[in-house]
């Protein structure tokens, strides 16, 4: 069967188009770039941004891995065959969540959109990923001191990996029809346990600080809109969302743990070796 990948080179499509590989799946994997791809895999040049730049890459698909909050999602569904699965990477947040949050009100309208499709479907509603922990890298760069904001709130960050695996499994098991899969990883750890675990699988001495609260906001405000810091103090300062509690989901759809950080920094720690 052939399936559409979307962000097939994000975190989670690339690990959901090399999960589908793993199965002996063929993929129609979207990115806006001409790339090389590995064998059972057709690129396609698309912009998740064009309202129709998606739909001659949706007709003849089985199912579609899909992201939420793009304006290409409507064109894709109207163009997937009938018979096709949509898998949509939504949020933690939408379960008992607020339209009135930004970021959880984008991933309800996609879940809408998606259930009104009259395609099948299955929502992956993750905690925040571990490959977050990326976004550290300037950090790294300047030196051994690591200031994060919500020092205080434990989250069970989960892999990536798990997350391209159940997709996997999602698009090719009917079973998974009509499941919406809230999703943790194994175990919540505070920013400071974070920075620790990584510090050991880097090899380096690194030393949390505490990020006050207004720094973090000016920060978060250069890198997006008010909104959705808006949305993240809400869910991680007012704890509207809980991302502490640790879900039995990974281990029931795949049958096994999911992925530790400590194991993700040390299976990832060449992707932070830039400096
Ligand atoms: N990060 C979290 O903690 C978290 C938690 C819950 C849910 N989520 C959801 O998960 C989603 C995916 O996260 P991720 O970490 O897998 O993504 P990611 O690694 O940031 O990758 C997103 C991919 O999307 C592609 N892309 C971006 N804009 C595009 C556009 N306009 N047109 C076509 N492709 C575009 C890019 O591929 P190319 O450069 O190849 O085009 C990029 O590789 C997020 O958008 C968010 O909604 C994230």
């Amino acid at each position: 069967m052939t399936f559409l990948v979307t962000a097939a080179t994000g975190n989670v499509g690339n690990a959901t188009l090399q999960s589908l590989l793993a199965i002996g799946q063929t993929v129609r994997a979207v990115s806006r770039h001409t790339r090389e791809w590995p064998a059972g895999v057709e690129g396609v040049v698309g912009d998740l941004n064009d309202p129709d730049g998606l739909r001659d890459a949706a007709r003849g698909v089985d199912g579609a891995f899909l992201l939420s909050g793009y304006p290409s999602e409507a064109g894709v569904l109207e163009a997937l065959p009938d018979d096709a699965h949509a898998v949509l990477l939504s949020s933690g947040s939408v379960p008992g969540g607020s339209p009135e949050n930004a970021v959880t009100a984008y991933h309800l309208e996609s879940e809408a959109a998606v259930k009104a499709s009259g395609h099948s479907w299955t929502m992956l509603q993750p905690n925040s990923f571990m490959a977050n922990a990326l976004r550290w890298q300037p950090q790294l760069d300047a030196g051994d001191t690591i200031r994060l904001p919500f020092a205080d709130v434990p989250i069970a960050l989960i892999d990536p990996s798990d997350l391209g695996e159940l997709a996997a499994r999602a698009l090719t098991d009917r079973r998974h029809a009509g499941a919406s899969y809230r999703l943790s990883g194994p175990e919540a750890l505070l920013p400071e346990t974070q920075i620790a675990i990584l510090s050991a699988a880097l090899g380096r001495p690194l030393h949390f600080e505490a990020q006050p609260d207004d720094e973090a906001r000016a920060q978060m405000e250069r890198a997006m809109p008010a909104a959705y810091v808006d949305a993240f103090f809400a869910f991680f300062s007012e704890h509207t969302l809980d991302e502490t509690t640790v879900w039995p989901t990974v281990h029931e759809v795949l049958g096994r743990r999911p992925g530790t950080f400590a194991a993700w920094t040390r299976a990832n720690a060449h992707r932070f070796l830039s400096a």
